[in-house]
């Protein structure tokens, strides 16, 4: 089939290029002229495993392009999907300008019929809103329909999880419309649920909601460990293999992050207190995640004393292993409230460098080259984020070191009998802290 998306990011982009993978034929269109030059010189703006191999052999094979224009991409496709940025506002509610423009000038350019699908993450009653612009704006009395098809994929293993979906959710409200959408994912032999479009809308912010309130709860039991004695990865297997709850999403740690769930959680209370039935769970969800971080610079404190002046490496800045993304990072976070205590500060991420040098709270941290390199002399090691990278580290190097060897684990990488035989004194998440035997 002829498929268009436009926006070119995290979702269009991985979108776009496992649609033309199963043999559509995709034009990922973007408004950012450099991204596009940049994508048509062979280069992918953002680091995601796989993600450069499935471009580069789509676009040999000619089933992917790229284009600057909304008008190339409606006129080349039957299908043109929406999946633009929905960034959070300061109140906690979702800006849906960029939405709302795409869809004026998808209406300018509509002179045949087109399914309009909206992939990007929006409020329930955004699509209701959508068909009316585009009713507005339809220059050409052009028919189209118009879908919600949510995306449900996870940063760091983007193309793996559209290429092997759990489900596909179809919110349409014609019949002619989910038959086509069904035309589309039958490559990806998934289980398909067709629905009206409010509920497809919903089910995103209700599935992402879930998630986080599944990470609060577990981050909330693991305080009730530390207090306790008990250890919060026994507790979690012990739970997670009940079938109904599942292990999954149940890794303790400083908290979740990024650029979904923080902004989803806010979207669906403010739409929901909007609709007159406040989701009050939902606060409280936010309000263990950030008390979880809190609790960790608390541990750190408690051991330090006083961070002022203290040599302390963070490895880890982006908000999860194999990505380069640092938006709403609790990793950065940490760094930040360290650099404000008055710690010295030194920092090591395998992919998220980069990006992380333009934040100014961190811009006086001290960037390293690699990942012993980064606590050369330092009196802790705070790990915050779980790359594999640090898990394979020859422990008894860094010890070395160390001027005093004390990890705080926020991502519970090491076993703590492993930690204390090297001669650590460590601490993590829902564990009894151990010294060196
Ligand atoms: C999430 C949803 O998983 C995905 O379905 C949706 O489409 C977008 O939002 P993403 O934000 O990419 O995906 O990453 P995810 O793997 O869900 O992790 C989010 C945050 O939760 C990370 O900061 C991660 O460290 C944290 N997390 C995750 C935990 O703290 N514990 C866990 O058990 C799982």
């Amino acid at each position: 089939m002829d498929l268009s998306i436009i926006g070119s990011g995290y979702v269009g982009l991985v979108t776009g290029a496992c649609f033309a993978d199963v043999g559509h034929n995709v034009t990922c269109v973007d408004n950012d002229a450099h991204k596009i030059e940049v994508l048509r010189a062979g280069r992918v703006p953002i680091y995601e495993p796989g993600l450069e191999e499935l471009i580069h052999r789509n676009v040999a094979a000619h089933r992917l392009r790229f284009s600057g224009s909304i008008k190339e991409g409606v006129d080349n496709s039957q299908i043109v999907f929406i999946a633009v940025p929905t960034p959070p506002q300061s109140d906690g509610s979702v800006d849906l300008s960029f939405i709302e423009k795409v869809a004026r000038e998808i209406a300018g350019v509509l002179t045949d019929y087109r399914v309009i699908v909206d992939k990007s993450t929006v409020p329930v009653k955004t699509g209701e809103k959508v068909a009316e612009s585009i009713k507005r704006y339809n220059r050409h009395g052009a028919k189209f329909d118009v879908v919600s098809n949510p995306e449900f994929l996870r940063e760091g293993c983007a193309v793996h999880d559209l290429m092997h979906p759990d489900r596909i959710v179809i919110g349409a409200q014609s019949e002619h419309a989910a038959d086509l959408m069904k035309k589309v994912y039958e490559p990806f032999m998934a289980p398909i649920l067709v629905t009206d479009i409010n509920s497809a809308e919903l089910i995103k912010h209700a599935a992402n909601s879930f998630l986080a309130l599944k990470i609060s709860y577990i981050n909330a039991v693991s305080a009730i460990c530390e207090a306790s004695g008990a250890d919060i990865e026994k507790v979690a297997d012990g739970i997670g293999m009940d079938q109904r709850i599942g292990r999954n999403f149940l890794n303790a740690g400083i908290g979740y992050g990024g650029s979904c769930f923080p902004k989803d959680i806010a979207a669906f209370i403010t739409i929901s207190e909007k609709l007159g039935v406040p989701f009050s769970l939902l606060k409280e969800v936010q309000h263990i995640n950030a008390a979880q971080k809190e609790r960790f610079l608390k541990s750190i404190r408690d051991t330090l004393w006083v961070l002022r002046e203290k040599k302390i490496t963070v490895w880890g800045l982006t908000f999860k292993p194999d990505t380069d993304d640092i938006r709403s990072s609790v990793a950065i976070d940490l760094v930040g409230d360290m650099l404000r205590e008055g710690a010295q500060v030194s920092v090591y991420d395998p992919k998220g460098m980069e990006r992380a040098r333009e934040i100014s709270e961190i811009k006086s941290a001290r960037f390293c080259e690699n990942a012993l390199d980064a606590v050369d002399g330092a009196e802790a090691l705070v790990i915050a984020t779980e790359w594999e990278e640090f898990a394979n580290v020859d422990l008894a190097v860094v010890k070395e070191k160390m001027t005093t060897p004390i990890v705080f684990d926020g991502r519970n990488l090491f076993d703590p009998s492993t930690m204390a035989k090297v001669g650590f004194r460590y601490h993590s998440i829902g564990r009894t802290p151990v010294t060196p035997d």
